[in-house]
């Protein structure tokens, strides 16, 4: 089975999961960026991105090349910024939301709390599905390094 990762990342954990899943099962890897990269220190890294995230934007991205149609199951990864997806993840699903249709779809969240499953929830309603293939929490997993055994759970899920 054909699998991509798409995802972004600011701090390292989001990229640090996609690379486990990359090793483990195999799957490609798409790091999204918006063309306006967000601040990423102190507390202008949480206003600017929250503030983003709270509004729902659809920052303009960095141009990627994909081909959808040669992937059988598509892997969202997101960090959980103020109970939300990242809007770069928003702009992403927007632009390809016609390729999507019919897709197997998985997710993973990166938090540094709770409330992960309501990020997935929401990700859920944005793309129009019912529920994913599979799906999965994990708490700021680069630094901690304490979700690894729940990571290889993750991968055995999506197939290797
Ligand atoms: C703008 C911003 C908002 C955040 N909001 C939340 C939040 O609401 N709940 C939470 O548990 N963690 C929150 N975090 C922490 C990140 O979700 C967490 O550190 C995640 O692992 C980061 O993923 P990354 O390293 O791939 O960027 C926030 C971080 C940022 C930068």
């Amino acid at each position: 089975m054909n699998k991509i990762v798409i995802y972004y990342s600011m701090l390292g954990n989001t990229d640090y999961v996609a690379e486990r899943i990359r090793k483990e099962t195999g799957a490609d890897l798409l790091r999204i960026s918006p063309e306006k990269a967000y601040p990423d220190k102190g507390f202008r890294k949480f206003y600017w991105g929250g503030k983003s995230a709270i509004m729902a934007e659809k920052p303009k991205l960095l141009p990627y090349e994909i081909d959808l149609k040669q992937y059988d199951l598509i892997i969202f990864g997101t960090p959980d910024w103020a109970s939300n997806f990242v809007p770069p993840l928003r702009t992403f699903i927007e632009e390809n939301r016609k390729a999507l249709e019919g897709k197997k779809i998985a997710a993973y969240v990166c938090c540094s709390g709770a409330g992960g499953n309501k990020v997935l929830n929401k990700l859920k309603d944005f793309i129009g599905i019912e529920a994913f293939e599979t799906e999965a929490v994990f708490i700021d997993p680069k630094e901690r390094k304490n979700n690894e055994e729940e990571i290889s759970d993750f991968c055995k899920s999506i197939g290797l």
